[in-house]
């Protein structure tokens, strides 16, 4: 669902910014603090409805504003998407339109709109805790499996029934009698999961070695950890902690304690590669998710990459913008470098913004 037309009023340093992005690769090149960052933000605002760098929207709004909007026309038919909070609204939420009509949860958005985020720290994936790499495999269930939202709602609402019976010191067989119930999506989410990245993984061994021809003969293993004991269902698992969960203070084992990884040569790529390859991991990652996207719901994703060229060599970059024109993905990519427009001269379906103090000029 590529957006076809974009407008932010009083976002950050953008005052007023009208584009026409293309279908396939926008490049958005300004110096440092033009507003490449706040572009990248606002488009992710407008399709998820949070910013990824700010908890309060309020911070978001361009100083000495009251009110800032940010409006899009999406796919084929022009579906306009509108976004506006203002200071003198009762409600620390935006205001949220698809198609003229209130967006009342955000999952609904997120649906119609899939985007993809690579930051600039894209080595976050291996630096963080498990909670980042399993968002980012969810991301993909969410949009590919119906089933997985559901069954990730009622395992949530069951753990934090537990967690509060724990908490509120109930007896254990009180805590237990959320068990079977989380046990029962717990299991499912884990084979959804399982699933999910078999499939990840085939794409990605055929992605990454694009990316980074040196690994075209390596070796791809998927680690993946359920979230409780080996050899125990999360039923047993469940059954068997309860007591010490209780010690704890909260269920310590399930679907919420998953992780994975992609072991290359048989080696951890957060131990073994450099920076560079660690960005072309998450690369490679992110693009076969949307591979994934198209080839489940023929939608085409957006991918947001800030900062192409840190830690990328000439080469790379080169390669990397060589990939993702072929894919069926509209992507706004940020970099300093102002060269990178002779990069993207014999693809089709670019465009070439410059950026300078939040105003925008086509190149
Ligand atoms: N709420 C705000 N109102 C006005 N300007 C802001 C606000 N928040 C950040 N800025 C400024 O916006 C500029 C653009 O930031 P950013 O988009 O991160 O730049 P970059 O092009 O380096 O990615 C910075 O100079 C920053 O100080
Ligand atoms: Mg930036």
């Amino acid at each position: 669902m590529a957006l076809s037309q974009l407008t932010i009023e009083s976002f950050r340093n953008l005052s007023q910014v009208s584009l026409a992005p293309s279908q396939g690769i926008n490049l958005i090149l300004g110096p440092n603090g033009s507003g490449k960052t706040s572009l990248l933000e606002a488009i992710h605002l407008l399709a998820l409805g949070r910013s990824f760098r700010a908890r309060n929207i309020k911070h978001t709004l361009q100083h000495d504003e009251n009110r800032l909007r940010i409006i899009a026309l999406s796919g084929d038919n022009n579906t306009p998407i509108g976004l506006e909070y203002s200071t003198s609204s009762s409600s620390s939420s935006p205001e949220i339109r698809l198609n003229h009509q209130p967006v009342k949860r955000l999952s609904e958005l997120a649906a119609y709109l899939p985007l993809q985020l690579i930051p600039a720290n894209c080595h976050q994936f291996f630096e963080q805790g498990p909670r980042y790499r399993r968002q980012l495999l969810d991301w993909s269930l969410f949009h590919v499996e119906p089933k997985f939202h559901l069954h990730w709602q009622h395992y949530r609402r069951a753990l934090q029934q537990r967690n509060a019976a724990i908490r509120q010191h109930q007896t254990e067989n009180e805590v237990s009698t959320w068990n079977s119930h989380l046990a029962e999506h717990g299991e499912a989410i884990h084979q959804l999961r399982q699933q999910q990245l078999s499939q990840l993984k085939n794409n990605f061994q055929r992605t990454f070695p694009l990316l980074c021809p040196e690994f075209k003969e390596a070796k791809y293993e998927l680690r993946y950890r359920t979230g409780w004991a080996k050899n125990q269902s999360l039923a047993e698992a469940l059954t068997a902690n309860t007591t010490r969960d209780i010690a704890l203070g909260y269920t310590r084992q399930g679907a919420h304690a998953a992780d994975w990884m992609f072991r290359v040569n048989d080696h951890n790529p957060a131990e073994s590669f450099s920076r560079g390859q660690q960005k072309l991991f998450s690369l490679a990652l992110r693009i076969s998710q949307a591979q994934l996207l198209f080839e489940k719901n023929a939608r085409p994703s957006i991918l947001l990459l800030d900062d192409l060229s840190s830690e990328l060599d000439p080469s790379h970059q080169q390669t990397v913008l060589n990939v993702i024109a072929k894919l069926p993905l509209q992507t706004f990519i940020t970099s300093t470098d102002l060269s990178l427009k002779h990069k993207i001269k014999h693809l089709t379906n670019t465009a070439v913004f410059h950026v300078e103090q939040g105003e925008f000029t086509t190149l």
